[in-house]
């Protein structure tokens, strides 16, 4: 693959501390928690110079945050874009400027490609297949007729709320049983996820059968409002979430929870080792996706201590 472009960044001196301008979308959920520790912890083990941001779910702060990195003349700009379209100009006001830039865990919706070097991050659609494909496995032993299913998305706009509800959606329309009822962003939060579970339970009551959370952290929220529903989260409501944090396999060991689909926060390593290869001027993917996999309830007191988010 090339860099993209012709953009040529400027030769790099080895000698020299790397300097990269990281701006993250915020603090929202336990994944978000985990994804700056390992690239904090990893920045300091390669000894990277790192300058970390912290948008608060918001796109106006990343774009600050991103002319601000332009304005220091840092060598490498990489950040998780909060939501996927709107990044047109100040991406290109970085290339400009020479400075390389680098996705993490969520992509942009940009015509350019250029304007990036490369992404490294899971695959959100395939996430949702995942989610999807234990479901139409589930529906054979659930009892005969629709089986309801309400949805809580991510953040409105953001690649993995686009990503995961379209993978879902492409495996479970095999099956004419498994009916999507109601459907709104919790933001990927705790707080929302619970406050929208609430208005799904006052609306639907006893008909829903499934709940496909977006992330843990959501699904987390709901299993409270089901329980102060007077419901029994895993057992009343089949419960599907995405991330596989700690928290979730509590959950699940509580029987709270039926299934997980891994989305790994780790990326801080190899985040550093690309900033640092592409500083070298070596050639690197323009996709990196990070590999993973799916955990039910049964596996979830195996698994447990093999976790390291
Ligand atoms: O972009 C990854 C998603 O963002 C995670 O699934 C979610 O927990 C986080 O907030």
């Amino acid at each position: 693959m090339s860099l993209g472009s012709a953009v040529s960044f400027p030769a790099f001196a080895a000698d020299k501390p790397l300097t990269m301008g990281f701006s993250q979308v915020g603090a929202e959920s336990e994944w978000r928690t985990a994804n700056t520790v390992s690239i904090k912890d990893a920045a300091k083990q390669a000894g990277v110079n790192l300058k970390f941001a912290d948008a608060q779910q918001k796109q106006e702060n990343q774009v600050k945050a991103i002319r601000s990195f332009i304005a220091q003349k840092v060598d490498v700009i990489a950040f998780s874009p909060v939501v996927e379209s709107g990044w047109e100009t100040v991406l290109r006001e970085a290339k400009a400027a020479k400075i390389p830039v680098i996705l993490t865990d969520r992509a942009v919706n940009v015509s350019d490609k250029s304007l990036y070097v490369t992404f490294i991050g899971s695959d959100f659609v395939e996430e949702g297949r995942r989610a999807g494909r234990w479901l139409l496995d589930k529906a054979k032993s659930m009892p005969a007729g629709d089986i309801n299913i309400v949805e809580l998305q991510g953040t409105v706009g953001s690649a993995p709320a686009i990503d995961r509800k379209a993978g879902f959606e492409e495996v479970i329309k095999s099956e004419p049983r498994l009916k999507i009822i109601r459907s709104q962003t919790g933001d990927f939060t705790r707080a929302k996820g619970k406050e929208v579970m609430e208005a799904f339970l006052k609306a639907e009551g006893k008909k829903i059968n499934v709940l496909y959370a977006h992330n843990d952290d959501m699904a987390i929220g709901a299993i409270q409002a089901i329980e102060e529903a007077g419901l029994k989260p895993g057992k009343d409501i089949t419960i599907i979430s995405i991330d596989g944090v700690k928290g979730a396999f509590e959950a699940m060991m509580a029987g709270k929870l039926n299934v997980t689909v891994e989305c790994s926060p780790l990326l801080g390593p190899q985040l550093m080792q690309i900033a640092k290869d592409i500083k070298a001027g070596k050639e690197v993917p323009k996709r990196i996706t990070t590999e993973e996999g799916i955990f039910p309830a049964e596996v979830a007191a195996k698994e447990f201590p093999n976790r390291k988010y």
